[in-house]
């Protein structure tokens, strides 16, 4: 049976559920399926999905065995729009399920939309960006997200100076011996 839980499903192809390690100690959490994600039904496939395969890659964590990947909304918005408030509400219980199903102690939110979603939708990115936040005792870090990246390169260096925290948190939370190219 189709999600009736707001309209996008009937506009898209795939419903992106998001995928990953069963048991990641990292989440990390998109706005939504675009126009590659939607046609194969896999988050982060396209070029910001690249953008983000080598981000983590050089802070040493591979997208299938240490993290999982998912999306605020589970359908591509028509035309790639921002989701709707509504949207974003109605798509929060499964966001919610497989972050309590997962059990991840780190959340990274890639962009507004992940950080209006889960945790204020008045929040400002820009501003919340790079600070841990506590959220149901996990660790949050909002950051950039990759197609911001890409469309404005200068935002890379303090993404990267978020993802340096994250390295940092996971070598004090769950391996202190974990390897990354970048420090
Ligand atoms: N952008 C997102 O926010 N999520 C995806 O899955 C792909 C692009």
């Amino acid at each position: 049976m189709q999600c009736r839980k707001c309209a996008l499903r009937q506009g898209c192809t795939h419903v992106v559920f998001g995928e990953g390690a069963r048991h990641a100690k990292i989440m990390c959490i998109g706005e939504g399926p675009g126009y590659y994600e939607d046609q194969l039904g896999r988050p982060f496939v396209g070029a910001s999905g690249q953008l983000l395969d080598k981000i983590l890659s050089v802070c040493g964590f591979s997208r299938l065995q240490q993290v999982f990947i998912g999306n605020i909304v589970k359908c591509r918005p028509p035309q790639n729009r921002d989701p709707l408030p509504e949207e974003r509400e109605a798509c929060l219980p499964y966001i919610l399920k497989q972050i309590e199903l997962i059990d991840p102690p780190i959340i990274i939110l890639l962009g507004a939309t992940a950080l209006k979603g889960l945790i204020d939708p008045n929040a400002s990115i820009t501003r919340m960006r790079g600070t841990w936040l506590n959220w149901n005792n996990r660790l949050v870090m909002p950051t950039f997200h990759p197609s911001a990246l890409l469309r404005n390169p200068a935002l890379k260096r303090d993404a990267w100076e978020d993802f340096k925290k994250v390295i940092d948190k996971y070598r004090e939370l769950v391996d202190p011996q974990h390897h990354s190219d970048y420090h």
